[in-house]
Formats: structure tokens, sequence, C-alpha cells
């Protein structure tokens, strides 16, 4: 499970309080379920077994059931907050999960790449499988693994899983010891006096321990309150060093940052990995949900949302129309939903919605299904309404999103729709070998250069201190920018509270060159060079009226430099892929404005982050 948390303890005190205080910890990260697993002992025979408890929800549902079982005690355990991606959010699916004999009890936090293939092995021997989770391949692995030594069969299991994992794992038969492993997700461990801890995340520990230690890929740790051992890959003990932490748990929770906004526009390159690598084989797009999905069907796409999702698909209607040849449509579904639209049994309609949730969007959709059209979903949260109700979902796999505004949530839907487009024009044979080819290298380039434009941050910064108290700005663009535009506005507005507006370039002649006078700012998106030229004419316009204009283009445009005052280059990419890079500078630019404007920037005022009525 991506973007999920971990925490562990053992020591000489009630575990089941220190885990939920740890998971109450790592609320902030968002999730949909929660569960704790102590080592339980049997007065009457001194021996243990492992006691569970979960709950679908908050933490505080799993609070009131941990309060009404006094019998739930014990001084080691694990625990576990889930924000699912594969398998809806329930009881069965959260974890801790057990193995099917009881005795060994896991906690994950990453994707088990290989879990189908573990999963039908172990069943051919009888194993059972109680939940849809890639995790449950581990914990029943490692029973099945297991001859009487716990480290042993622990290094057997993780050497046979790929993808990424943090674990916690306990066993019945060893009391007190919990055992830590990981591979390309985060995990810590803390390190108390008589008493040791694990956790994804330094939260779960600051308020227990400020002595840390930063497990590394390929490590296993051994956890007693008494001492931490770690191991190599190979099972050789390594000497590893303690760290101080000076954080306190304010900072902790944004990982130092001060906003989630600027926490999940940094995240960026992590979310738009996590969307697209599992879904490129030999370079080829594979999409398993949408796998039967004949694109032969529909003679034309509609595409609908709110907000940012909307611009997304003001993006996504350039790449398809471009790719697939087929008219395409966008448009905002609290429109759509009341306008009666002309769609039948050919018609695909893509939803795009990062919660899942929006009223307006759920009703548009509706409406289009009755009118026979099928349904494909771009959803951000698993199990959410909307990805139930469509007939085909795509999740962007972004991981929790806390800021109203939305960055990773945008960006991964972007990168979803381009995926997508070349996925169905592959399906069509409307785009040539090469040219799939080379899109599919630029698509697993987007991590890295969303990271380049990243870069841009100290720059940005400058100029957001230089432009912040304009009361008026415009965002102009041609195609592609045009639709970067919408949203680079968007942006601004809601978290500045700054008026902007966003124009197609070649429309400021009709009206708006009007509102254009001495001072004004004029940020214009220069990335779609098909049309630079015709851009800079417009730029040329707004400057003879005395306006300033902040350019963005792609690396390498020397022209532009000419044009404006100040440049923003960013990573050059295929010209449809751009909006996911060319959006960054302007995210970080409306974060700045807002902050210097003095602005609550993860919770601009009159705006909600999921938009449940109508
Ligand atoms: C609200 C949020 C926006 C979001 C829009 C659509 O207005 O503030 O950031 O784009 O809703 O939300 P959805 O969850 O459907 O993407």
């Amino acid at each position: 499970m991506i973007m999920c948390g971990i925490t562990g303890y053992t020591g000489v005190n009630q575990a089941g309080p220190i885990l939920l205080e740890g998971l109450k910890r790592l609320e902030y990260r968002g999730y949909d379920s929660a569960g704790i697993a102590i080592q339980s002992r049997n007065e009457a025979d001194d021996m243990y077994s492992i006691k569970m408890l979960k709950a679908t929800g908050k933490v505080s549902h799993l609070v009131d059931k941990f309060e009404a079982e006094p019998d739930f005690k014990g001084v080691c355990g694990i625990g576990h907050t889930r924000w699912a991606t594969h398998g809806i959010p329930s009881d069965t699916n959260a974890h801790p999960h057990l193995s099917a004999d009881g005795k060994f009890a896991v906690v994950h936090n990453g994707i088990i790449e290989n879990f189908a293939e573990i999963r039908s092995e172990l069943q051919k021997y009888g194993i059972e499988f109680k939940s849809e989770t890639d995790t449950e391949v581990i914990v029943q692995l490692l029973a099945y693994n297991y001859n009487g030594n716990f480290k042993k069969a622990l290094m057997k299991t993780i050497s046979r899983l790929t993808g990424s994992y943090a674990i916690g794992v306990i066993s019945a038969e060893h009391p007190g010891t919990i055992f830590a492993a990981k591979l390309s997700s985060p995990l810590l461990i803390g390190v108390g006096i008589g008493e040791n801890y694990f956790a994804s995340d330094i939260t779960a520990l600051v308020s227990n321990t400020k002595n840390v230690i930063d497990m590394d890929d390929g490590e296993v740790a051994e956890i007693t309150p008494d001492e931490v051992k770690v191991y190599d890959h190979a099972g050789n003990e390594i000497k590893k060093e303690i760290r101080q932490i000076n954080w306190d748990i304010a900072a902790a929770e944004k990982s130092g940052y001060e906003h989630f906004m600027m926490k999940e526009i940094m995240e960026q390159p992590q979310a738009l990995k996590a969307t697209i690598e599992p879904r490129i084989k030999d370079e080829e797009i594979v999409f398993g949900e949408i796998k039967d999905l004949d694109m032969s069907k529909f003679n034309r796409v509609h595409i609908t949302a709110c907000g940012s999702a909307y611009h997304a698909g003001c993006v996504g209607r350039g790449i398809i129309e471009a790719l697939c040849r087929m008219p395409v449509e966008a448009e905002v579904a609290s429109e759509l939903r009341y306008r009666d639209p002309i769609m039948d049994g050919k018609t695909l309609v893509i939803v795009i919605s990062q919660s899942g949730e929006t009223a307006d969007t759920i009703a548009a959709m509706k409406e289009c299904k009755e009118k026979g059209a099928t349904v494909l979903a771009i959803v951000n949260v698993v199990g959410s309404s909307i990805a139930k109700l469509a007939d085909y979902c795509i999740y962007t796999w972004a991981g929790p999103e806390i800021a109203v505004a939305t960055t990773k949530g945008y960006t991964t839907q972007v990168a979803v729709l381009a995926m997508f487009a070349v996925w169905a024009a592959g399906q069509l044979k409307t785009i040539s070998h090469g040219a799939y080819a080379s899109m599919v290298i630029d698509i697993m380039r987007l991590p890295e250069r969303a990271q380049r434009a990243l870069d841009l941050n100290s720059r940005v910064k400058k100029l957001a201190d230089k432009y912040y108290d304009n009361q008026s700005l415009f965002f102009i663009g041609r195609n592609m920018d045009y639709a970067v535009a919408l949203e680079g506005s968007l942006k601004l507005k809601e978290i500045s509270y700054l008026h902007s507006e966003a124009y197609a370039a070649g429309e400021l002649k009709h009206g708006t060159i009007a509102l254009i006078e001495p001072g004004r700012l004029v940020v214009a998106l220069c990335c779609y060079e098909k049309l630079f030229d015709k851009t800079v004419s417009n730029i040329q316009q707004v400057k003879a009226r005395g306006a300033r204009v902040l350019a963005v283009a792609h690396e390498g445009n020397r022209s532009i430099f000419q044009e404006a005052d100040d440049v923003l280059l960013v990573p050059q990419t295929d010209p449809l892929l751009a909006p996911v890079i060319e959006i960054i500078p302007m995210q970080l630019f409306a974060y700045y404005v807002a902050e210097k404007n003095g602005c609550d920037i993860d919770k601009p005022k009159n705006l909600a982050k999921s938009v449940t009525v109508e």
C-alpha cells in the first residue's frame, strides 16, 4: 500500500495506547482504515497468541474498539493506517494481516509487484487468503517458510518480494521481538531506554524518542526492548548510527515544510512515478483496469469534471484528439448535468475527480450513463463514489492530498490522460510505432523533468516577491498552453485571493486588452512551440500598453528573453506532455504570492477540498 503509515512498539508498557497514539500522529497523511496487532500472553499456559483490532474509517473508531476490549493487553505490537490502493477500504483489507495459522502478523507500506504469482503458488499448497491485498502474501509466505527460525524465514521471504515495502512483523512464538525491513519505502527505528519503536514516518516517533536509526534498502532490523540489531540483505549484522532529531510534531507532519501544499508540490516527482511506473511494461502502456475497453466502439469522447480536474480534462482533450483523431469535448460537470447532452452508446465519457465525491461530477456521470454512454473515471481516492459508479476506473495513485488547492492530484490526472491517449491510439492504430515509443519514453521521463522544474523554486520565490502586490493578473496561452493558463490562474486566485483571469492569447484583442494598463502583470505560457510566434505577438501587444510580462518557456528558447521582462525556463518535453511540467512553476508562484500576502495557504477562505453539495 502506497502512502500508508506503519508503527510498532516493544517494551514494558502496554503497546495498545502507544500504537494508537502513533497512528493518530500519522492521521495527517490521510487514510481510510486502521488496525493494530499485539502479542497477548495467556496466563494459564504462558503461551502467546496474536490479537488484532481493525476499523474502517478514523483511528478514533479503532480507539473505541480498543476501549471496549479490556483484555487487549500486551507489551509488543504493530499498527497501520491504510490508504487503499489494491482492494477497497474495509476491515478485511485493513492491516495488520495474519498468516493462516495465526502465528504471524504483518503491517506493510508499499506495493508487492509479484504478489499474484506468490499468491497462486501458496494457494496450490492449500493456503487460504482472506483479503484482496498484495500485503497478505508476505505473512503467508513467512509462515510457510518458518522452520523455528524467525530471522531466517523472514530473510527468505523478503528475498522473493519485488516492488517496494516497509514492513513490521511479529510472531506469537517470539514474545518481545519485532522484525522490520525495507525496500524503496521509508522506515525508521526509534531507540528508547528499555523500549524501542519503528515507524514509516518521524511523526509517529517524536513524542516517544528523539533517537532514530535510518534504515536503508535491503536492511532488516531485529527489535527487542533492550536492543536493536540491523542486518544487511545477506543477514550479516551491521553497525548503524543513531541520529538525533530536533523536529517538533507540526514540522514533522509536513516533513519539514510549512504547508501541505508545498509538501505536495514537492512530492510530484514521486507521485508521478507511482502513477506511471507500474503501468509501463517492456516499453508498452499496460492498463489492467481497462484491458477489455474496446475503443473502436466509440465515435467520440466527452470529458467532464470540476475545478482543476476540469482543467486536467482540457489538457486531456488536446492529447486524445491529437493522438486518437477522434472528436473530444471537455465541459464542466455543473453545466453538462443540466444540458440534456447528446450522447449514446458510441460515446465514451471520461470523468475526472481527485476525491471521487464531487456532487456535480457524480450527477453529470449519472446523466451520461442514463443516455447509454460508457463511463471511464480517473480518480485518486480508492473506493470513492465515482470509482464505484463508473464502468471503468483508473486510479491516479497520487497518495493522499491534504491542501485544498490540488497540485499532485492535477499533474497525475494529466499523466493518466496522456497514458490513456497513447494506449487508445495504439489500439485504434492512429499512432505510428515510432511516435508511440517516443511518447512512452517522454512519459517515463516526466518524474525526472518535474524534479528539474522544482529546481526553479528559489527563482520563482524571487519573482513572487517582485509581483505579489499586483491586484489583477492575466494568464495567456494558446492550445495546450491555454489549458495550463486556466489552471495557473485558478491556483493563484484560490490561494492568494487576487483577481486573475486566463485568456486564450488570441482572444485578448476582443476585450481584455482594454484592461491592460501600465504595470499590470501578464503571465505568458509559451511552451507550445508551434504557436510560439503567435503568442509572441500577443506579448508585444500587451507590452506596448505597459504590461509587465512573465513568460514560461522551454529550455533552449533564447528569443523569449527579448520579449518578456522575466522568464522561467522549464525542461523540454513532448508538447502534449508539457502541461505537467509547465504548471509546476505556476503552482510555486501561486504559493509564494499567497505567502507574501499572508493568506491561509492550506485552507483558503470559502473553499473546500471535497465539494459534496451542489
Ligand atoms: C474543489 C477543490 C479543487 C478541485 C475541485 C474538484 O473545488 O478545491 O481543487 O479541483 O473541487 O474536485 P475533485 O475531487 O472532483 O477533483
